[in-house]
């Protein structure tokens, strides 16, 4: 059938009929605004390369986190900065410390939210990578036990979802069998199971002061010339246990995460990450883009690969934008 008989315009000529066309869309409920938490109380401390995040204190950590339930998030995924730092991370484990403090600060006062924490030693160590040294290599297996107590500690806080992103092989059946060990079998895993060593974390790092002291990522994150290799990483994390799996960064990894999404049954979940936002932040402070529609269609993007659930550092705007959509599709005058 081609044209006259077929013409694409027709399914284009309104907003309405747009809206019915429409494969993709994105819901406020399967987005997650990652949050960096820090000691103290009152403490806001913006973030340079990050327009709009700072580094949030337990008091106001929990504050965001019911604004951002207010606008239908349904997630938020803490990052922890520790007063200091060691050569173990110990910091990671620390009840006190400040992602179990927000954690059961948010399960206080926002009990809808799901809280997830990221579990990772590198915002702890002093060294900056993402597990325990043996000479200038990072130790695998030494930094398995370290995982699983840490994961334990959020779990008991009363994290929801446990999100280990230190690429250590084995974490997960490790962390698993931890968590079940202390009765928190209903805790879910998550696992950057899909992690490139990538140029997109450089505003993170700033946020988390998680730079490496010596060499880089290499030797653990994954290449990203690489697909195949994302596929046995996945398969091998769900086989250890992971309930869910996520593909990091997003926007450069577009056809890994639809081959993800091709082979597995569980959630598929994507970061679009610092330095991502941060690439939006920067033209748009330029005049060079549109942020508001940039925003919308990267996290569009994201979905139509295959990511069921979206990380954001936009997820707020973006639940805003989901809320207003309908008002605005109404007010839009049809253009032909
Ligand atoms: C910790 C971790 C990183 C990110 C999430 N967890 C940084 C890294 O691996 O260096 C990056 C998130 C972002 O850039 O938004 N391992």
């Amino acid at each position: 059938m081609s044209f006259p008989i077929h013409r694409g315009r027709r399914l284009r000529r309104t907003p309405a009929l747009r809206a019915l066309a429409r494969e993709t869309h994105l819901a406020a409920d399967q987005l997650v605004a990652p949050l960096f938490v820090c000691p103290g109380s009152g403490v806001r401390d913006p973030i340079a390369s990050m327009p709009g995040q700072a580094r949030l204190s337990p008091d106001l950590a929990a504050r965001e986190a019911a604004a951002l339930a207010e606008v239908g998030v349904g997630s938020v995924l803490l990052f922890g900065i520790p007063a200091a730092k060691d050569a173990e991370g110990s910091g990671a484990w620390d009840p006190d410390g400040p992602v179990p403090q927000t954690i059961r600060r948010i399960k206080r006062d926002v009990p809808e939210m799901a809280i997830w924490a990221d579990v990772c030693l590198c915002e702890y160590t002093s060294h900056g990578h993402c597990g325990l040294l043996h000479g200038r290599e990072v130790d695998n297996d030494a930094t398995l036990p370290l995982l699983a107590r840490a994961s334990r500690v959020y779990a008991e806080a009363g994290a929801d979802v446990i999100a280990p992103s230190d690429m250590m092989d084995g974490r997960v059946g490790v962390i698993r069998e931890a968590l079940d060990a202390a009765g928190c079998t209903g805790t879910v895993i998550v696992s950057y199971a899909v992690k490139y060593a990538s140029a997109f974390y450089g505003p993170f790092r700033d946020a988390a002061g998680s730079t490496p002291q010596f060499g880089d990522r290499r030797a653990y994150q994954m290449d990203g010339a690489n697909v195949r290799e994302a596929i046995r990483e996945a398969l091998a994390d769900i086989a250890e246990g992971a309930d869910m799996v996520m593909v990091k960064p997003g926007m450069p990894y577009l056809d890994v995460i639809r081959a993800v999404r091709d082979r597995v049954d569980v959630p598929v979940v994507a970061y679009q990450v610092s330095g991502e936002f941060a690439m939006l932040h920067a033209a748009a402070e330029r005049g060079w883009i549109d942020l508001p529609r940039a925003m919308q269609e990267a996290a569009v993007a994201l979905n139509r690969a295959g990511a069921d659930i979206l990380i954001t550092y936009f997820a707020r705007e973006l639940a805003l934008q989901i809320a207003s959509e309908r008002r605005a599709v109404a007010a839009m005058e049809p253009v032909r």
